[in-house]
């Protein structure tokens, strides 16, 4: 059937989300929209810029100024700031280690949540991130939330890391992982949480194909019902 649908894929740093929702979405023939990018993108701005992360006013007159572009590239989405190609730089340990902090300024979520709502338009849009089920698109026929253990998570940012060349401790990485979905679940505005509609899948000895395999099952039980 022909039914376009919205999907929404939450959960915690290194959860699989963006591997399993890009794979869904090329499948699928959807756009594939990663929000965590957007917050990034703010935050590499501001670091670059070398503003406070501290004033919330500031940074959102920032994100004002700041048009972000996710485009669809066959190598991947890019992620183009004001015209630039910031697609690598916004996942540098500074931005990883500062971006929670951005995200949680009720300001900078809300001119977010609009933009983001813009880009999902009507449907056909797989969306990850920690409040889309949640906030984002509380509409979407489907709801996936991702968990893996925190150990787990740190392994595979960890083998990720010596894949692109370099090497953190697995035992730093543990830690920022913690710390930060410490953060992500504890701010005020729009937590990390799972939708109450949403149908959890705990990835830790899961496979990327297991997960892509298993969301799937979900969509087309959905799609046919
Ligand atoms: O890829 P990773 O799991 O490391 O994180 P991300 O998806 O790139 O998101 C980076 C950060 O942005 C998260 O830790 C959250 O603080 C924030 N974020 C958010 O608050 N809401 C979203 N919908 C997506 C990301
Ligand atoms: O987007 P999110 O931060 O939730 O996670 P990701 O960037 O998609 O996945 C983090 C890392 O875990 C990637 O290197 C994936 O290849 C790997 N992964 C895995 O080993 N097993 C899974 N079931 C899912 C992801």
């Amino acid at each position: 059937s022909e039914r376009k649908i919205a999907i929404a894929i939450d959960g915690p740093a290194a959860a699989g989300k963006s591997t399993v929702a890009k794979r869904i979405a090329q499948k699928l023939n959807y756009i594939y929209i990663d929000t965590g990018a957007m917050y990034r993108a703010i935050t590499y701005v501001a670091i670059e810029s070398q503003q406070s992360l501290a004033d919330e006013l500031q940074l959102y007159q920032l994100l004002l100024n700041t048009d972000i572009e996710l485009s669809q590239g066959g190598s991947g989405q890019k992620v183009i700031v004001n015209g630039k190609d910031i697609t690598e730089d916004i996942r540098n340990q500074q931005v990883t280690n500062s971006v929670s902090k951005v995200a949680a300024y009720r300001l900078i979520r809300e001119e977010m949540v609009i933009r983001q709502r813009e880009l999902a338009g009507k449907k056909g849009v797989v969306m990850d991130g920690r409040d889309i089920g949640s906030h984002v698109i509380p509409d979407a026929e489907v709801k996936i939330f991702l968990i893996a253990s925190v150990r787990e998570r740190a392994e595979r940012r960890y083998y990720e890391n010596k894949r692109k060349g370099f090497e953190a401790s697995l035992a730093q990485l543990e830690k920022e992982i913690a710390e930060r979905d410490k953060l992500d679940s504890e701010r005020t505005v729009s937590p990390l949480i799972k939708a109450e509609d949403a149908i959890e899948l705990d990835t830790t000895s899961l496979t990327i194909d297991q997960v892509t395999n298993c969301i799937f099952n979900i969509i087309n039980e959905k799609v046919e019902a």
